[in-house]
């Protein structure tokens, strides 16, 4: 992939520059929506392959490329040896008509949508996720791990009927390898629950799958929001599965938080997932919405929406799960990795009450388990951290992430005398570098929550505990 960078970015430099960018032109197309941070990251590369270079007055090219046809030229000659290759014809494909096309689609003439689905088709995109030696590499070990948790689970449990949930199912790439793999298992499986964002996949894949899957049903899943509230039963699946797109999200701990409100206690999750950034992605996917969705950069891979391996971790750990292991570890430099980690069973689910719909705030619950009061404790210490941070710095508490650093919200050495004090007025005295310590909101509310515990119940649980109305539901 590496040795085509350099075309590739020849191309995207001379496509930008075709409708005005870093060129002498005073007309330049205005980008819209997320096309302003697609942008950004096409100047990152151009400045990291010596295109381009940053000065005062922005970025100014460095070398002259040649003519376009000389550079069609030369990528048709690299791609006829690439097209050889059953492991990139797809990407290969993709990444030319989505390049053929960035003209039209950065200056709103075409939709990369229509470009990249043509006429709803999934023909280009399908063959990046199925049917090419990588790709079925990584599908394979995901479905290898799910055949060696149903031998272990039915060693133990020999009659148990198991319920399987797929988040974005899509066309089906990780699904079909699934299914192949469920066929020795089928009597156990009680119900294979096929799910999507988009209604169009779940009536593709009822007309392609559901003749040789009886256990299949079918329904629309947004990750992006509770399970409760979308027809699907909370804490009943053993296993949920979501295979390249839970990095397409918003907020990743969201995410994460709904995906497990799905499962039951111990249940698993299976994902695969991007595991680095490369200039193919960018030049197709990055030109989708989905793409640029994520509001959590801290915790992404620059530029990208992807996770890295140890921040999957970080993040999985850190929202109660365990035994979070990497299935195709020694394979991560091919651009995707599989995750196995097990929930336990604490579940943490946002739900609208009837007064914050008002004012269009969100209360968080926690409940589950005998540690319904430990969540709702970490919540309220968040709540109230955000809060104090909020009000230090004059910014509504909905704009607080909790992995954001405490720095990049402007808290300096003066702020922090004010935002410390503020906390002390309820768990009492605290160190004066505990904010270098702790420097986002998630490690500042562990460290309260550990170091505080009991002057945190007495005051943040005393107060939210008597109105019923905040109480979501329990699930299990
Ligand atoms: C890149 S495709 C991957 C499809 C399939 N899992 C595979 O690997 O072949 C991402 C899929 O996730 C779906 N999707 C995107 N955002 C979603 C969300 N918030 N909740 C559920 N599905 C979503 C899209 O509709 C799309 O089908």
């Amino acid at each position: 992939m590496l040795n085509t960078e350099d075309i590739l970015c020849k191309m995207l430099f001379a496509q930008l520059q075709s409708i005005g960018f870093f060129t002498e032109s005073k007309s330049q197309p205005v980008l819209e929506n997320f096309y302003g941070r697609w942008f950004e990251e096409s100047q990152s590369i151009l400045e990291r392959h010596q295109f381009l270079k940053r000065t005062e007055n922005g970025h100014v090219p460095t070398r002259s490329i040649g003519t376009m046809s000389e550079l069609w030229k030369e990528w048709n000659e690299q791609k006829s040896d690439l097209l050889q290759d059953n492991n990139m014809k797809a990407m290969v494909t993709l990444v030319e008509t989505a390049l053929k096309a960035l003209p039209d689609i950065l200056t709103g003439k075409a939709s990369a949508t229509d470009i990249l689905f043509p006429n709803s088709s999934m023909d280009l995109v399908e063959g990046v996720y199925k049917n090419n030696q990588v790709a079925d590499y990584f599908n394979d070990v995901l479905a290898d791990t799910l055949a060696a948790y149903l031998q272990e689970r039915l060693k133990q449990e020999p009659e148990a009927k198991i319920r399987i949930l797929e988040i974005g199912a899509g066309t089906g790439g990780t699904s079909a390898a699934v299914f192949q793999k469920l066929k020795a298992w089928q009597t156990h499986i009680k119900e294979y629950c096929y799910t999507d964002l988009s209604k169009a996949f779940l009536i593709h894949a009822e007309n392609k799958y559901s003749p040789d899957n009886p256990y299949l049903t079918y329904k629309r899943f947004n990750v992006e929001e509770p399970a409760s509230e979308q027809h699907i039963d909370p804490g009943s699946y053993d296993v949920v599965i979501a295979a390249n797109v839970l990095h397409a999200t918003k907020n990743i701990r969201q995410t994460l938080r709904n995906a497990k409100a799905v499962l039951k206690k111990n249940g698993l999750l299976l994902l695969n997932e991007i595991s680095d950034h490369n200039i193919y992605s960018h030049l197709t996917f990055g030109l989708l919405e989905g793409w640029w969705l994520y509001e959590d950069p801290d915790l992404r891979i620059p530029g990208c929406p992807g996770l890295y391996p140890d921040t999957w971790k970080m993040v999985l750990e850190s929202e109660g799960y365990r035994y979070v292991s990497f299935m195709a570890e020694q394979s991560h430099q091919l651009g995707q990795q599989i995750i196995a980690a097990e929930s336990n069973g604490v579940v943490r689910q946002k739900k609208k009450t009837e007064t914050e719909e008002d004012t269009g705030h969100l209360q968080i619950d926690a409940e589950k388990d005998h540690s319904q009061e430990n969540a709702s404790l970490i919540e309220q210490t968040a709540q109230f951290v955000k809060h104090t941070l909020a009000k230090s710095i004059k910014l509504s508490p909905e704009r607080i992430h909790e992995d954001t650093t405490f720095e990049k919200y402007g808290i300096d050495s003066i702020l922090q005398v004010n935002f410390i004090r503020e906390l002390e007025k309820v768990t009492g005295d605290l160190p004066k570098t505990i904010l270098f310590e702790h420097n986002n909101t998630k490690e500042l509310v562990d460290y309260l929550v550990k170091e505080h515990e009991s002057k945190l119940r007495t005051t943040l649980l005393k107060e939210t505990k008597q109105p019923a109305k905040n109480e979501a539901p329990l699930q299990t």
